[in-house]
């Protein structure tokens, strides 16, 4: 029990790093809190610096998700503990104590902290998300959907954690409100590269 509070507070710790904001600030590029939709995550870094950083926020994100779970599961921890520590490493981008508690909607992390529950998981996961953006060029109407779908596949893969999923589905759902919001409104901006400086 205690190792698992352990991780818990481990995973928190991990989740408050945020790539985002951190990648821009190493590869002097303007914080991603003050330009585009706000948000610190790697949807916004590729408005801001292009596909490099963003792959580099995407990876990092994913790795503090994926490393925390990984661990717990390789340590035999049950399915309900390894949620909680999946949903802790979220709730650390969501609310990062390094970065005044506000962080990211962590789509990224929680996509990284479902790895362990297998490859076909994570490969249909992440082909449904490609999908949705190709087909409706908005990254967070394919996170909240593929959000939707995520503990639908687990249930097909490993129902044992098909609560823990719909945890962090949940969160990542709640987290889209002002996407939402501008999906509405018609304010939401489509995925795009950061534009090439006129010659
Ligand atoms: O992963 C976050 C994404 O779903 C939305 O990001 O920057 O468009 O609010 P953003």
């Amino acid at each position: 029990f205690t190792l698992t509070i352990l991780m818990i507070l481990a995973a928190y710790t991990a989740g408050s790093i945020s790539s985002a904001i951190l990648v821009c600030k190493i590869r002097r590029l303007p914080d991603p809190r003050t330009q585009g939709s706000g948000n610190p995550g790697a949807t916004n870094v590729l408005r801001i610096g292009g596909v490099s950083s963003a792959a580099l926020v995407l990876f990092f994100d994913m790795l503090k998700g994926a490393l925390p779970s990984y661990i717990g599961y390789k340590m035999g921890l049950d399915a309900a503990s390894l949620g909680f520590i999946a949903v802790s490493a979220c709730l650390g981008h969501i609310f990062p104590m390094f970065f005044g508690f506000k962080g990211g909607k962590g789509v990224a992390t929680a996509f990284g902290a479902m790895a362990p529950i297998g490859d076909d998981l994570s490969v249909t996961l992440m082909i449904s998300w490609v999908i949705l953006v190709i087909v409706t060029r908005y990254s967070s109407v394919a996170a909240m959907a593929t959000a939707v779908l995520a503990p639908v596949y687990t249930w097909y893969f490993d129902e044992r954690f098909v609560l823990p999923v719909a945890m962090l589905s949940t969160l990542i759902l709640i987290r889209h409100k002002d996407n939402i919001e501008r999906l509405r409104v018609g304010e939401e901006s489509k995925v795009s590269r950061k534009k090439k400086p006129p010659l």
